[in-house]
């Protein structure tokens, strides 16, 4: 008979182990002398109370219903005109091998809502978007407007603690009550980056989603439990898929129908996200990307997703691209569970990176050719690499020839994910961390770089 004391312990040594792939955590070490709070760290946020529950998130820390804290971020005292010229994480989220795993890591809170130069770009577009298309991207079913609520409640809170002169509380009502019912209850916000006003106080003009959608630059995804143990989608604010889905398509859908689609779900991927998220607490924020590439920066449907019907210029179009202009299109996510309504929140945030501007990373553009040509078939297929990978693969071959001479990488350097998985090699300096962006040394990244004017040229399609 095996003691059962034993066995947990072994159960908590290997999730420790799964959690802590040794290099990110090394990566993030570093950064938790300036303030990191990781997994099941409480707050360095000092806070005035902490209660079971429903406690209000404006009054101090947050608990769930098992006493554990959920993480707080630190102020950074960033102004707009500094965002300017911020870039967010370099993430190279490129593997070698490819396996489709969960390969989620713990999440610094403080970069739950990150900030950069195209904030302004994505809350413009998300307004955009809306106005001409509706509940195709932004959509909500009446069991998520709880949990919609919260959201609300919890990403105006973290905004304004994180970034306390970007967002200035005009008016504080007080906390929430716990059925969102009390008039006056709520604060008045200005967004210093757009100039708008909100006006959160009840009752709500607006549905809570709206005024997520005015405050992060993040596309979110409120999930619930049903009684028959699956995971629903309940509420959507989803401007940004970049495929061609429109959000209408799943809401009210499971997670095993939502992704039915992706390439080795049932298999690799269903079992261990049904385990995490059985598991996941609000004190367990973790954070995932993915990838693929398009010649566009479009934030809907990109390019190699746009279907002829809709653009049926897309393939003359490609073929007349530079590859120079091609981009790695960074699918940012992060996961969390809100305490009250214990909905699971899905974010995704995307940023693109051109092939050019990572040229001299050691292996980048080895490990991209590897995996367009060579990666699994059924990921090839999904991410449309065929479409577009014979046109750009000169270029990467180019690159790679450079790299070689210019003594970055040897003709022989293993290709494998590179130790500083998912960032890039130089994200090195606290210096950046602190100043809150990240700027590319290399000496062809121009920092002053913004797609913002050619994005406009590039929205052809009548469903851009
Ligand atoms: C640990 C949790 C999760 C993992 C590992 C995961 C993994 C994936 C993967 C591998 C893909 C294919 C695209 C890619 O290469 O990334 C995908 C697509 C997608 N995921 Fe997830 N996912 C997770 C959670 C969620 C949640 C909570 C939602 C919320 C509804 C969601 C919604 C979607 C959607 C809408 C797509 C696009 C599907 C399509 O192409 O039609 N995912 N996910």
């Amino acid at each position: 008979m095996v003691d059962p004391a034993l066995i947990l312990l072994l159960l908590g040594v290997s999730i420790s182990l799964y959690l802590s792939k040794t290099h990110i955590i090394s990566f993030y070490d570093k950064f938790q002398k300036s303030g990191f709070q990781g997994l099941k760290s409480s707050s360095s946020t000092p806070s005035t109370s902490t209660t079971k529950g429903k406690s209000a998130y404006a009054n101090g820390s947050v608990a769930d219903e098992d006493g554990n804290i959920m993480p707080r971020p630190t102020p950074l005292m960033i102004t707009p005109d500094q965002v300017s010229n911020y870039d967010d994480r370099p993430w190279r989220p490129f593997r070698w091998p490819y396996h489709q795993t969960m390969s989620i890591f713990k999440l610094d809170i403080n970069h739950w809502l990150d900030m950069d130069k195209y904030y302004i770009h994505y809350i413009e577009e998300k307004k955009r978007i809306w106005l001409k298309y509706g509940k195709e991207n932004i959509d909500w079913l009446p069991e998520g407007y709880d949990a919609s609520f919260e959201l609300m409640d919890v990403v105006s809170n973290h905004l304004i603690e994180r970034y306390p002169l970007l967002f200035t509380v005009l008016k504080d009502g007080g906390a929430y009550d716990d059925d969102y019912s009390k008039a006056g209850t709520g604060k008045i916000i200005k967004n210093e980056l757009t100039q708008e006003i909100l006006d959160m106080t009840l009752p709500l003009k607006q549905h809570p989603l709206l005024y997520v959608t005015k405050l992060a630059k993040e596309d979110f995804y409120l999930v619930k439990k049903k009684p028959d143990g699956l995971h629903y989608l309940v509420a959507a604010a989803v401007p940004f898929p970049g495929g061609s889905f429109g959000i209408n398509h799943k809401i009210g859908r499971n997670l095993d129908v939502i992704h039915e689609d992706v390439p080795y779900y049932k298999e690799k991927l269903q079992k261990s996200m049904e385990r995490w998220f059985a598991r996941m607490r609000p004190c367990d924020p973790v954070e995932r990307a993915s990838w693929y590439i398009s010649w566009d920066h479009k934030l809907k449907v990109n390019n190699v997703y746009q279907l002829p019907k809709f653009n049926p210029n897309v393939e003359a179009n490609m073929k007349s691209t530079d590859p120079k202009e091609f981009n790695v299109r960074v699918e940012r996510q992060t996961l969390r569970r809100l305490p009250k309504s214990q909905a699971i929140i899905f974010t995704n945030h995307p940023i693109f990176y051109s092939i050019e501007e990572m040229k001299d990373e050691p292996l980048i553009p080895s490990l991209i050719k590897k995996i367009i040509y060579e990666g699994p078939q059924d990921i090839i297929k999904y991410k449309n690499f065929e479409s577009f990978r014979d046109h750009i693969s000169d270029y990467l071959d180019g690159l790679i020839k450079r790299q070689i001479d210019l003594g970055l990488i040897k003709e022989d350097t293993p290709l494998k994910t590179l130790p500083t998985y998912p960032f890039a090699h130089w994200v090195k300096a606290d210096f950046d961390y602190i100043n809150g962006g990240f700027n590319n040394p290399s000496a062809s990244y121009d920092k002053k770089a913004n797609y913002v004017d050619k994005y406009k040229t590039e929205l052809v399609a009548e469903n851009d």
